[in-house]
């Protein structure tokens, strides 16, 4: 039998995540099609149910059924149960099991760039699904001042008092994106994160080019375009950079192992999805 995974977004059609997981399932001869499942809202409940058949190991989902897609399964590990969004549906005893990898993929890359705290101070710019798996990552990594700024405050508000379990020893702050205390939290912080989705658009920026801090570590979780506009400025001002490519990979690999019990091919999934990038 071939199995059958897949990605289900809306839309879909841009995803690199074929190309990364049939990479791997090829190179390591397991006889499965990775497919790419564009699927509508209204529909998602459909879904769910087609992925109940034998043949199916798994999905990924992506961007904006992450949410959506909780009460419509089984269970959820710890990681989807934390987090409060899922990125990964895995089967066990046929039951389908929610997963968050895009803690541990997030996690992986940024020790992976070096960041080990020292003052543990670190502005998160956007406050939407991605961000909420980025702030438990830089939770568990030993930030000890998380500042979300947010174009809706409110939304930023929201997602700090839910860290509040999770952050006992760390202090969690949030604003709107246009607030004042911006720019002091900006000069103060060792790392800067970006999960918004300005900068998708080349040219578009989410922070004034002179608002960039060139002491932190600049993240950026979007990998397409590979340097955007905010990476741009942080590296001319003389900060680290890091983008969203190996967050991308590491938390597919995640995925990976648990579908398939084989440990990922990492250098096959970057080559793939650089590949898929070019
Ligand atoms: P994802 O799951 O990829 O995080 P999302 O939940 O739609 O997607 O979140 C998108 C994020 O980008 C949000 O923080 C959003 O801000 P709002 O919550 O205020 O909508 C942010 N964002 C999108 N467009 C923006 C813009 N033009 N300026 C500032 N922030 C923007």
């Amino acid at each position: 039998m071939t199995w059958r995974l897949g990605v289900v977004g809306y839309p879909v059609a841009h995803s690199i995540s074929p190309a990364i997981h049939q990479a791997a399932l090829d190179a390591l001869g397991i006889d499965a099609r990775y497919e790419r499942w564009p699927v509508a809202p209204a529909d998602l409940a459909a879904w769910v149910a087609m992925l109940r058949a034998p043949d199916v190991l798994g999905a990924s989902v992506t961007v904006p059924h992450k949410e959506a897609v909780i009460p419509l399964l089984d269970e959820l590990d710890d990681s989807a149960r934390r987090v409060g969004a899922v990125s990964a549906i895995a089967k066990a005893d046929g039951r389908l099991v929610g997963m968050n990898t895009d803690v541990t993929g997030f996690g992986r890359s940024l020790a992976e760039a070096g960041y080990g705290p020292r003052s543990g101070v670190a502005v998160m710019l956007g406050a939407g699904g991605a961000a909420r798996a980025v702030a438990h990552a830089l939770l568990a990594a030993g930030v000890r001042q998380l500042s979300i700024f947010n174009r809706d405050a409110a939304r930023a508000r929201a997602l700090a008092a839910s860290l509040a379990p999770v952050a006992a020893t760390a202090t969690v702050e949030a604003h709107a994106l246009d607030a004042p205390e911006l720019a002091d939290r900006l000069a103060a912080c060792e790392l800067l994160v970006n999960t918004t989705t300005v900068g998708m658009r080349p040219g578009d920026r989410i922070l004034p080019p002179d608002r960039v801090p060139g002491h932190a570590l600049v993240v950026d979780i979007i990998y397409s375009p590979p340097q955007t506009a905010l990476l741009a400025d942080a590296a001319a001002r003389g900060a680290r950079t890091l983008n969203g490519l190996p967050m991308l990979v590491y938390q597919a690999a995640v995925s990976f192992e648990r579908w398939t019990g084989r440990p990922a091919p990492l250098a096959t999934m970057f080559a793939a999805a650089r590949q898929a990038l070019a």
